[in-house]
């Protein structure tokens, strides 16, 4: 079954609106992983908005499913990768100003920086994957840079305003899983997934990991983060249910 990863930013969004010491996301992490979670996710930014140096250090010490940390190629957050050993490091493009992360790495304009970081990552026994979008070149490039897996960037099928278009953005990342797949490299999938729009790619690509966060840290403050988790991994199982039994 796809595995589920879980990003607990906002959960210290929360905390950082009052910079005070709740909610904790270590806290979230261990209810996150009761209800189901195979991964937990957290960003370090470089501007710290919501995951700190503390977070990450903790999550080390008490996740034991996979730990996956967000990062930019900055040299700081890398040497902290390096130090803290995370199972999987997510590299993605950051910019101060934006709201979540916007559109995926360009790997082809940024092989030189990328090679050197992912060879110092690999080097530390981190597997290492790049946040892209589905585009044959960006793919290419990840394996040349010395990636294991990809992560393609679902954002633009979670905004597509009609059924023609989400099927369109669909078939575009389920062709990108297959350039990866012949090329030796892992593929896995994410971002502006939600409870509703999780099923068609379910069903649609064969991936290893599905990582979401927004959608599950709001449904959590209604119903709490284990039943929130649950709930994701019951939909995702459904899923795949439906697609073996159809195919
Ligand atoms: N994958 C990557 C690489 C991301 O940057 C993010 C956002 O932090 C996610 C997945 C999760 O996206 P969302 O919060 O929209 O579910």
């Amino acid at each position: 079954m796809i595995k589920l990863g879980v990003n607990i930013d906002h959960i210290a969004t929360l905390r950082q609106a009052r910079r005070t010491f709740e909610p904790d996301p270590v806290t979230a992490a261990s209810l996150a992983v009761l209800g189901g979670a195979d991964i937990i996710t957290v960003h370090l930014r470089e501007d710290r908005r919501h995951i700190q140096d503390r977070d990450v250090r903790l999550l080390r010490e008490t996740v034991f499913t996979k730990l996956n940390l967000e990062m930019s190629v900055a040299e700081e957050i890398v040497g902290i990768a390096i130090q803290t050993k995370p199972e999987q490091v997510a590299l993605v493009p950051e910019k101060r100003e934006e709201i979540t992360t916007e559109g995926g790495l360009d790997v082809v304009s940024q092989k030189r920086v990328l090679d050197n970081v992912v060879k110092r990552l690999t080097d530390t026994g981190i597997a290492v994957s790049l946040f892209i979008d589905p585009e044959k070149g960006q793919i290419k490039a990840a394996k040349e840079v010395g990636a294991q897996f990809i992560e393609l960037h679902t954002g633009n099928y979670a905004n597509a305003k009609d059924a023609d278009s989400r099927v369109k953005l669909t078939e575009k990342l389920k062709h990108g899983v297959t350039i990866a797949r012949d090329l030796g490299l892992r593929a896995n999938a994410g971002h502006g997934l939600t409870y509703q729009n999780v099923g068609f790619i379910v069903e649609s690509l064969d991936v290893e990991e599905l990582h979401i966060g927004h959608s599950i840290v709001s449904r959590s403050v209604f119903v709490g983060i284990q039943k929130a988790v649950q709930e994701m991994k019951d939909l995702i199982f459904r899923h795949s249910v439906a697609k073996h039994s159809s195919g």
